[in-house]
């Protein structure tokens, strides 16, 4: 199959809406990362999405729509107040909200579970797709499965080539991490995957919000993982990752660089900007200024060490609360959860 690239225009999105009507897979963009799409209401459809990432078949898939009008049949039963209170500060935008799935949902969108994720996405392309199929659009991050998520088309394209037919192109991605899951159903409501709506901005609608402790720690043996993707690991770059935090951390990464070089091994710091000056001479990459920045840029940074043959990475941590507390559980999957605190005692 022949990948064709196409910039996001009227006759490129009719031709998306086409081949996604056909039963088809599409790269999309959305404003968290770029997702393979396919019609949600189409189980046939939807296997292609699976074996186009090389996915498990017990991690379900997040249903995306334009309208609030189109959830009622997607749900058993009315949506409840407090989803309709989120629905209404936070659609459309960043946040997946787990509900229990009504019979349309083929068992191959919600991977078994009798329960379904439906995001409604801000981005201009990705509501015109939904719009022009008239369907709900099931999509993960159109990364291959355990690659860091895709921010940019050439990132689809570097993953995807000859296994998808179309890729839209919308540029960069405005967020940069994927959307929060969150189970609204438990109580108090529980973050499952910290992302661009953050917990304070939750619990500023809802009241209190738990955040599942797999946020920021490896899965305990024989703990059950509330949401399947937790479970695997995740945006892992072919180097070896480790992340440090505390007061001394830019003294401590400089440290573990060196010896790394002095080991033979390619190494590379990300740092935030304003530490860049510390690590003088050393290959040092910039997250941005703050968190925010961290998330938009740090997928393509994970998938520019590859690219660059980094052997050893080394990455400061960011404070994690508000954006910083999806960055940092990213950070953890992508250093299968190596980190090691540098505070004032330098301990380890
Ligand atoms: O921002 C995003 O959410 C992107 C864009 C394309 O919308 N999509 C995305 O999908 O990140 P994916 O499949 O890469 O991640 C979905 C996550 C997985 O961790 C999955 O286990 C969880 O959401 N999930 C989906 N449905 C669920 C359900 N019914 N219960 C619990 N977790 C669920
Ligand atoms: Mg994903």
């Amino acid at each position: 199959m022949t990948t064709r690239v196409l910039k996001a225009d009227q006759s490129a999105l009719d031709e998306a809406a086409r081949l996604i009507r056909a039963g088809e897979v599409v790269g999309f963009p959305t404003e968290t990362v770029y997702g393979l799409g396919a019609n949600a209401l189409d189980g046939a459809a939807v296997r292609k999405i699976f074996e186009a990432k090389g996915r498990p078949g017990d991690n379900p898939l997040i249903v995306h729509i334009a309208d609030l009008d189109q959830i009622a049949p997607l749900i058993e039963g009315p949506l409840p107040p407090q989803a309709q209170a989120l629905a209404q500060a936070f659609w459309p935008g960043p946040l997946t909200m787990i509900l229990p799935k009504s019979g349309l949902i083929p068992p191959e969108v919600s991977a078994g579970l009798d329960t379904v994720g439906i995001r409604m996405p801000v981005h201009p392309v990705a509501q015109a797709l939904i719009r022009r199929c008239g369907r709900p659009i099931a999509a993960p991050s159109a990364n291959r499965s355990g690659r860091p998520s895709p921010t940019a088309a050439a990132h689809v394209l570097e993953d995807m080539d000859g296994r998808v037919p179309l890729i839209l192109d919308g540029g960069p991605c405005g967020v940069g991490l994927e959307s929060t899951v969150l189970d609204v159903g438990a109580q108090p409501p529980r973050v499952l995957r910290p992302g661009g709506v953050t917990p304070e901005m939750i619990a500023g609608v809802l009241g209190p919000v738990e955040v599942d402790g797999s946020a920021l720690r490896p899965l305990e043996a024989g703990e059950v993982a509330r949401s399947p993707g937790m479970k695997y690991r995740h945006y892992a770059p072919r180097g070896a990752m480790t992340v440090v935090r505390g007061a001394r951390a830019q003294e401590r990464i400089a440290q573990l660089y060196d010896r790394a070089q002095a080991a033979g091994q390619r190494a590379c710091i990300l740092a935030l900007e304003a530490h860049m000056p510390c690590y003088g001479q050393r290959r040092a990459l910039s997250l941005g200024p703050d968190a925010a920045a961290a998330a938009a840029r740090l997928f393509d940074l994970l998938r520019a060490m590859d690219q660059d043959g980094i052997e050893r990475i080394f990455c400061e941590a960011v404070e994690a609360r508000g954006l910083g507390l999806a960055v940092m559980n990213r950070l953890g999957r992508a250093a299968a959860f190596d980190f090691i605190d540098a505070g004032e005692e330098g301990a380890r």
